[in-house]
């Protein structure tokens, strides 16, 4: 079987569990959307893209934007980054405070929110333009300027991010915010109502599957132990509280994020994109963790 009939299985196979999950609704925004809508799209290293279902349609890609700005604080600040954020598991969900105050402020790892948020701090500190750069770094890893913000989607996430608040108020108490306060949320929050379709998504992921993919924005290309890195954070943290669960049915480096999103990555051979909107109890894609699962086991290509 090729990649297109496999995807098609799959599609076809998952379907049934079209009714499971409710799409997150603690963001105004995330609830106007269609909970019926589910697409998918690999693309090869050797430049191949296959597609089926709601592929094109774009849709918020929430904490996956978390490693895009890991990438880029990663590249600019190199192994010093390791001084704000760990790389350990948290075991806890994304939006966790408790285990912050237990670390002093340090957060276990860059893929939950208290990690992003020391991250967004960085690149405040670091880029002049941080929200246009932002935008210009993801628009220029999948070679497509036809990305944006959703700036609405944003505002009602600020509006609503009360948790958030209290999670860069304790990073901020323990020094390890650098910029107000308002300001990191704010960048923060746009990067997650970041929209894309599992198109663009796929293409984007291919600088972590491709160890040699250069990333025109700066001329350069993360170093191949860098992009190992990321892959290594991705497989032990992308799924929070389920990444264990992820690693055991799926085998790959990936990330979800509670706009219904998973992006994944099979080292040198493809990224894959899936998006359906209804979310387990851990705010991951029923839909998604099943489609990676089914993949990972009919083409028996894992990194275990
Ligand atoms: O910080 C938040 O609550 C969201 N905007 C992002 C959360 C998210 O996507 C978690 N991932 N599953």
């Amino acid at each position: 079987m090729g990649y297109q009939e496999i995807l098609q299985y799959i599609y076809n196979e998952t379907l049934q569990l079209s009714h499971i999950g409710e799409p997150a609704s603690y963001i105004p925004e995330l609830r106007k959307v269609n909970p019926n809508q589910y697409g998918i799209c690999l693309k090869t290293l050797e430049g191949k893209t296959y597609c089926v279902g709601d592929s094109q349609e774009a849709f918020a890609i929430q904490s996956i934007a978390k490693v895009f700005a890991l990438a880029m604080a990663f590249h600019i600040k190199g192994e010093r980054l390791w001084e704000r954020v760990g790389v350990e598991p948290s075991g806890s969900a994304f939006n966790s405070v408790i285990q912050l105050e237990m670390e002093k402020g340090i957060p276990r790892n860059p893929l939950i929110n208290a990690g992003a948020l020391v991250i967004s701090d960085i690149l405040l500190s670091e880029l002049d333009y941080p929200e246009e750069q932002f935008l210009k770094f993801v628009q220029e890893l999948c070679g497509d300027s036809d990305i944006r913000y959703n700036e609405s989607m944003a505002v009602s996430e600020r509006e609503n991010g009360f948790l958030n608040a209290a999670i860069a108020n304790m990073l901020k108490y323990y020094g390890n915010i650098e910029n107000d306060i308002e300001r990191v949320l704010r960048f923060y929050f746009r990067q997650c109502s970041l929209t894309m379709n599992c198109q663009q998504l796929a293409s984007a992921f291919m600088a972590f599957a491709n160890h040699k993919k250069k990333f025109e924005y700066f001329q350069t290309s993360l170093t191949g132990s860098q992009v190992k890195r990321i892959n290594a954070i991705m497989q032990t943290c992308g799924f929070y509280d389920e990444a264990g669960d992820f690693s055991f049915k799926v085998g790959l480096p990936g990330k979800s994020g509670v706009g219904g999103g998973i992006a994944a990555i099979c080292p040198r051979k493809y990224a894959i994109a899936v998006w359906s909107p209804r979310l387990n109890k851990k705010g991951n894609s029923v839909m998604g963790m099943k489609a990676l699962e089914l993949l990972t086991t009919k083409t028996e290509e894992s990194i275990f």
